[in-house]
C-alpha cells in the first residue's frame, strides 16, 4: 500500500484522498501543517510537533477540535495500513488542518468545521552523497516573508513564498533555497534552517529573522550542548555565509546536510566541515535514543 490517508478520521487510498474545492485550505490556503518521520517506527518529537500545530492554529485562529491523542492513533493507524512503521520501514507523515468546506468567503463563520488530514508514505532519506560530498544551496532573490505578512513563523499551507524561492534554486540545479529577509539578512531556507560555522562555534540566524522555528534546529541546540559544541543565534549577512568555515542546513526529513557551495562561492575547504559531521552524527544518535524514550511515551499518552 505504501501511500495511506486519513481524511477527517477516514482511512482512504491514495485514488479516495480527497477534498472539496471550497475547502479555504484549497480557495486561500488557509491552514497549516507538520512533517514529521518515524526513527525505528516511532514517530519522532511527536508532542513537540504537536504544540508547533497548535501554536501555528492560534495564529490563524483556527480551532483544532481533536486531542492530541486522537492524532497520535489516526497517524499510528495509517502508517500500520501503509506498511510502515515495522521492520525498518521509515515513515514521513504529513499533518494538515486546514478552515474546512464553507461559502466563497473570508468569513471563516462558514466553515463550521476544520479539515484534518493525515498522510504517510515512506521516508526516503535525501541521497547519500549530500552527507558525503555536501550541497550547493542558492541564494535567491526571492525574500522571505515579512513577519508582520504571512508571518514564517506559522507553519503554513500557505507555500507559495517557499515554492517560488525554491523554484528559483531548482533552476539553478541547487539542492536549496537560501532565503533573506526584508531587512537583507539570511533568514533560512526554503524547506529547512541555516547555520553556520565560524571560529569553532555554529551560528543560526536568531528567531526575529523571520523564520520557522525547526524543531530538528531546537533538538541540535540540545544535542550540541550535550556534545560540547558551542551554538547560539546570531545576524547572519551574507559576508558571514560566504566567509564561514562551515555551514550546514537541518530539517524533519534531511537531519543535517553539509553545505558546501552557496552558488559560485565555495564554503571552507569545500568539504563537509568536522563540526558539521559531529553534528550530524551526534544528532542521529541522539534521534534514535529519543525513540525509544518516546514508545515508553506512546504507552502513558
Ligand atoms: N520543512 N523552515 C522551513 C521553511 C521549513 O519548511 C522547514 C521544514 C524547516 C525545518 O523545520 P523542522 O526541523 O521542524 O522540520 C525550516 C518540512 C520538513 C517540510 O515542509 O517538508
Amino acid at each position: 500500500m505504501s501511500v495511506m490517508v486519513n481524511v477527517n478520521g477516514r482511512l482512504v487510498d491514495k485514488e479516495h484522498a480527497v477534498i472539496s474545492v471550497f475547502d479555504h485550505g484549497f480557495l486561500y490556503g488557509e491552514g497549516v501543517y507538520e512533517v514529521l518521520r518515524t526513527y525505528d517506527g516511532v514517530p519522532f518529537l511527536f508532542d513537540r510537533h504537536m504544540r508547533r500545530l497548535r501554536a501555528s492554529a492560534d495564529r490563524l485562529l483556527l480551532p483544532v477540535p481533536v486531542a492530541d491523542a486522537e492524532i497520535d492513533r489516526r497517524v499510528r493507524e495509517t502508517m500500520a495500513a501503509a506498511g510502515l512503521g515495522a521492520d525498518g520501514r521509515e515513515a514521513y507523515i504529513r499533518l494538515l488542518v486546514t478552515r474546512g468546506v464553507g461559502e466563497i468567503s473570508y468569513d471563516p463563520a462558514s466553515c463550521p468545521d476544520p479539515t484534518i488530514v493525515v498522510i504517510t508514505k515512506p521516508h526516503v532519506d535525501a541521497p547519500a552523497t549530500a552527507y558525503t560530498d555536501g550541497v550547493t544551496v542558492s541564494l535567491v532573490s526571492v525574500l522571505r516573508n515579512h513577519p508582520g505578512s504571512v508571518n514564517p513563523i506559522i507553519k503554513s499551507n500557505n507555500l507559495l513564498n517557499n515554492a517560488l524561492g525554491q523554484q528559483e534554486a531548482l533552476r539553478k540545479g541547487a539542492f536549496e533555497a537560501v532565503m533573506r529577509n526584508y531587512r537583507g539578512e539570511i533568514a533560512e531556507c526554503a524547506q529547512s534552517n541555516i547555520f553556520i560555522v565560524k571560529d569553532g562555534v555554529a551560528l543560526t540566524p536568531p528567531v526575529d529573522a523571520g523564520l520557522l522555528v525547526g524543531i530538528t534546529r531546537e533538538f541540535l541546540f540540545e544535542v550540541a550542548r550535550e556534545v560540547g559544541v558551542p551554538m547560539r543565534e546570531q545576524v547572519i549577512r551574507d559576508v558571514d555565509l560566504f566567509g564561514a568555515d562551515e555551514c550546514f542546513l537541518t530539517s524533519t526529513t534531511r537531519e543535517v546536510v553539509p553545505i558546501v557551495r552557496v552558488d559560485e562561492h565555495v564554503i571552507g575547504s569545500g568539504k563537509p566541515g568536522p563540526i558539521t559531521l559531529q553534528l550530524l552524527r551526534a544528532f542521529q544518535a541522539h534521534a534514535r535514543a529519543q525513540a525509544a524514550v518516546e514508545t515508553t511515551n506512546t504507552v502513558r499518552r
